[in-house]
């Protein structure tokens, strides 16, 4: 078939490359210019493993290309994508939608006959209803569930697929697109324009729901010497509950979950429901990053004024270079601001991190970021950061005393090579100068 995807960016062009995988001619359709001449010459200018392979084989065979025109690409495409951002409005939870708007808009003037306008961008539920009824053309809501690093991955290999749609001619041209992922036994759910609107925003905040429960039970272990590491991996093995994201540490980022909660509980109470639920979660895992901040001045004796912090990460999660609402940046932007020499390394997000917070101090690589320190904050899960070796980081800083902000490292190991470590959600501070109250089990 011939499609065309409306947005190039982490979701957009991800599509884009992989529709092209499953066999379809593909026009990849934004208004950036940089952007297009970057994709059509094979190259992703953002880091999302995998990606770069299959946008330079399908753009060499010719079956990805990359337009700004919608001319172009109203002509070429019968089912049309659309894959742009919906940020959270400023000055308010509400999703801003312009981009939506423009996209369809812009697509709709220029299609065939009998095209599909096909939405996947997460947004609020009513907007497919609204759209269909401004534009009249056929529209179906098709959302994506893709996580930044795995995006290739979740594309080709989704766990389900969920079509809303109001004719069975939508369905049929859908089935079409996802004829090899449907062949291969991948679930779909087919629904209306609501539910599918839906099941994006309510699958996110379930998923932010675990996190900050896990978050909430990390507080309590805090208060009473319990070990929330120990205690997730026991929820984990309940059938009922399984081990995804109960994982705790300094919370969740980057530009879906807490947008998307957020977004959601405001669309719910203009509906008139009271989803607070999601106003908790929120104020949990921004609390997170509170704690990091409690635990980074009490380690320094009170204030970290003139202390010189290392932060390992600042990426929003590792195998991503996205920062956006990064509880690492966001904490060591906020030591910055308490006057600690705070210096950042992360192995891909070092000029997104930069342009973000030009006035924080960077490092080429965790041993720079290391030196001299006296305190280091562990906030971005990297496998790299997992292999440091503790000795050889005693060593290089000033002070060995560790938070570690995502639960991973081996606390005896690095207890064991003389620091003070502290965990988010263990047993107080361990090591040298303090004893874990729960007789060694962290
Ligand atoms: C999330 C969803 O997982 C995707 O299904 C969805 O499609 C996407 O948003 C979207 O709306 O586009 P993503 O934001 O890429 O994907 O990242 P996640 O893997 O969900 O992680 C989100 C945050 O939660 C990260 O900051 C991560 O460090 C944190 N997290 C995750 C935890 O703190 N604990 C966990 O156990 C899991």
């Amino acid at each position: 078939m011939r499609l065309t995807v409306i947005g190039t960016g982490r979701l957009g062009a991800t599509h884009a490359a992989c529709m092209a995988e499953l066999g379809h001619e593909v026009a990849g359709v934004d208004v950036d210019r940089g952007k297009v001449a970057a994709l059509g010459a094979g190259r992703v200018p953002f880091h999302e493993p995998g990606l770069a392979p299959l946008v330079a084989r399908h753009t060499a065979s010719g079956r990805l290309r990359f337009t700004t025109s919608f001319e172009e690409a109203g002509a070429f495409g019968q089912v049309h994508f659309v894959c742009v951002g919906t940020p959270q409005r400023q000055g308010g939870d509400a999703a801003d939608l312009t981009c939506v708007e423009r996209a369809f808009a812009a697509i709709a003037g220029h299609t065939r006959k009998g095209a599909l306008l096909v939405g996947r961008s997460t947004v609020p539920v009513g907007t497919a209803d609204r759209l269909a009824a401004a534009h009249g053309v056929e529209i179906a809501w098709n959302p994506e569930f893709l996580r930044e690093g795995f995006a290739v991955r979740d594309t080709l290999r989704p766990d389900r697929l969920v079509f809303g749609v109001r004719t069975a001619r939508a369905e049929r041209l859908l089935r079409t697109v996802y004829a090899p992922l449907l062949g291969a036994g991948t679930p779909l759910v087919v629904t209306g324009f609501a539910t599918a609107e839906l099941v994006k925003t309510a699958a996110n905040s379930f998923l932010a729901t675990r996190i900050s429960f896990i978050n909430a039970m990390a507080e309590v272990c805090e208060a009473t010497g319990g070990d929330v590491r120990r205690l997730a991996e026991a929820l984990g093995l309940d059938g009922r509950i399984g081990p995804a994201f109960l994982r705790a540490g300094a919370g969740f980022g980057g530009g879906c979950l807490p947008e998307d909660i957020r977004a959601f509980a405001h669309r719910a109470a203009e509906l008139g429901v009271d989803l607070g639920l999601l106003r908790q979660v929120d104020a949990i895992n921004m609390r997170r990053r509170d704690r990091v901040i409690a635990m980074a001045r009490e380690l320094c004796g009170g204030t970290v004024l003139g202390a010189r912090v290392a932060v390992l990460g600042a990426a929003f999660k590792p195998d991503s270079d996205d920062v956006r609402d990064s509880p690492a940046l966001n904490v060591a932007a906020r030591l910055g601001l308490d006057g600690a020499d705070v210096t950042v390394y992360d192995p891909v997000a070092m000029d997104n991190a930069r342009e973000a917070f030009p006035l924080l101090g960077y490092a080429l690589s965790a041993e720079e970021a290391l030196r001299g320190a006296e305190l280091v904050l562990h906030l971005t899960e990297w496998p790299q950061f997992r292999e440091v070796d503790p000795v050889r980081a005693a060593a290089l800083v000033y002070r060995p005393r560790i938070v570690d902000g995502r639960g991973v490292l081996d606390a005896d190991r690095w207890t064991a090579a003389g620091w003070r470590f502290w965990a988010l959600g263990g047993s107080g501070p361990v090591g040298a100068a303090g004893e874990s109250r729960e007789g060694g089990q962290r």
